[in-house]
């Protein structure tokens, strides 16, 4: 076999191997979270967010919003920080309990201690002195993992991986629960309502201004005047995960029109609250940059 053989073998099987053990909405799922958070920055966060993308993003957060899933082979410790699992019909979130990176059992590592890593991290945008931390990643990290914690099985039970383990059939095809969730709902959603993503986008911004406005800015705030709060965040997806996600789907179930008709408004609304809550922490994180250097 040539070389490049070899390369393309190697290439085709990781790609078979890695795709079904993502942790994550799909590229699209996450591409939809930061485009509605980028039409809703401040003049501040927009400008910092601009300096701070790679110049192959063209300014276009949702371009690079799956960079931290592509890295989890690269760097293996960030891999335990897509999601926050909990013990079987937990239906809530714990810190103490659930922020665990499930393979080591090393305690503080989970989605939720890392959105508050990265927060802190962005802190230090603008200051004197040059941050230690590559703030570009600080971005990209956050932003993707502001999408994952709103996906009900990246708070789901550990002894199932988030779903990873329950086989089920999506219509005719086999998938595993946690991908029907990260994939399949928006994309039979898009084949059947929508031209496009970005039709589908534009629909979810509609439903932000008109039908969620009135709750919308109970998404933004945390509570304290906290810059960001990811359990909040956590413990809905957990709830979520018990009542929508596990519910009417065990290993071998067949899931059609019944299970998605009642679910795909549960993602479109889990989307929604992701790319609001991105905006209000990206919001403050750099608003209280630039009048602190005023
Ligand atoms: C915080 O960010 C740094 C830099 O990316 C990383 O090394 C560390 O593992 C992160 N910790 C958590 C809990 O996210
Ligand atoms: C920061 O990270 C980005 C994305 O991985 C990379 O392109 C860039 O070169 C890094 N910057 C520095 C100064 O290392
Ligand atoms: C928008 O809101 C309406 C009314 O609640 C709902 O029927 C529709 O599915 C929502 N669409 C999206 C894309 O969220
Ligand atoms: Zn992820």
């Amino acid at each position: 076999m040539g070389c490049y053989r070899v390369v393309q073998l190697v290439a085709i099987v990781s790609l078979v191997v890695l795709l079904p053990k993502t942790h994550a909405w799909g590229e699209e799922g996450h591409a939809i979270v930061c485009k509605i958070a980028q039409a809703r920055l401040s003049t501040a966060a927009a400008a910092a967010v601009k300096k701070l993308l790679p110049k192959s993003a063209n300014n276009d957060l949702a371009s690079k919003c799956s960079w931290a899933d592509s890295l989890r082979v690269v760097f293996p410790w960030s891999s335990a920080l897509h999601f926050a699992n909990t013990p079987d019909n937990a239906c809530n979130y714990k810190n103490t309990r659930d922020c665990v990176d499930q393979k080591s059992g090393i305690k503080g590592r989970c989605v939720v201690s890392a959105i508050s890593n990265y927060t802190n991290q962005l802190l230090e945008y603008g200051s004197e002195t040059k941050s230690k931390y590559n703030l570009t990643q600080s971005l990209l990290f956050i932003s993707h993992f502001m999408g994952d914690v709103h996906q009900p099985l990246h708070c789901g039970y550990a002894s199932d991986r988030g779903g990873n383990d329950i086989n089920v059939h999506w219509y005719r095809r086999k998938h595993n629960l946690h991908h029907v969730w990260d994939v399949s709902i928006i994309e039979t959603e898009v084949e059947r309502f929508y031209d496009d993503i970005d039709d589908l986008v534009n629909a979810i911004q509609k439903n932000i201004t008109r039908a969620w406005a009135d709750e919308v800015e109970e998404w933004e705030n945390c509570r304290n005047d906290a810059i960001s709060c990811p359990a909040i965040y956590a413990s809905e997806s957990a709830e979520d995960v018990c009542a929508w996600a596990y519910e009417g789907a065990s290993e071998g179930s067949v899931l059609d029109d019944e299970y998605f008709l009642s679910r795909y408004p549960i993602v479109n609304l889990r989307l929604a609250q992701g790319g609001v809550r991105l905006a209000a922490t990206l919001n403050r994180i750099f608003d209280s940059q630039s009048s602190m250097s005023m």
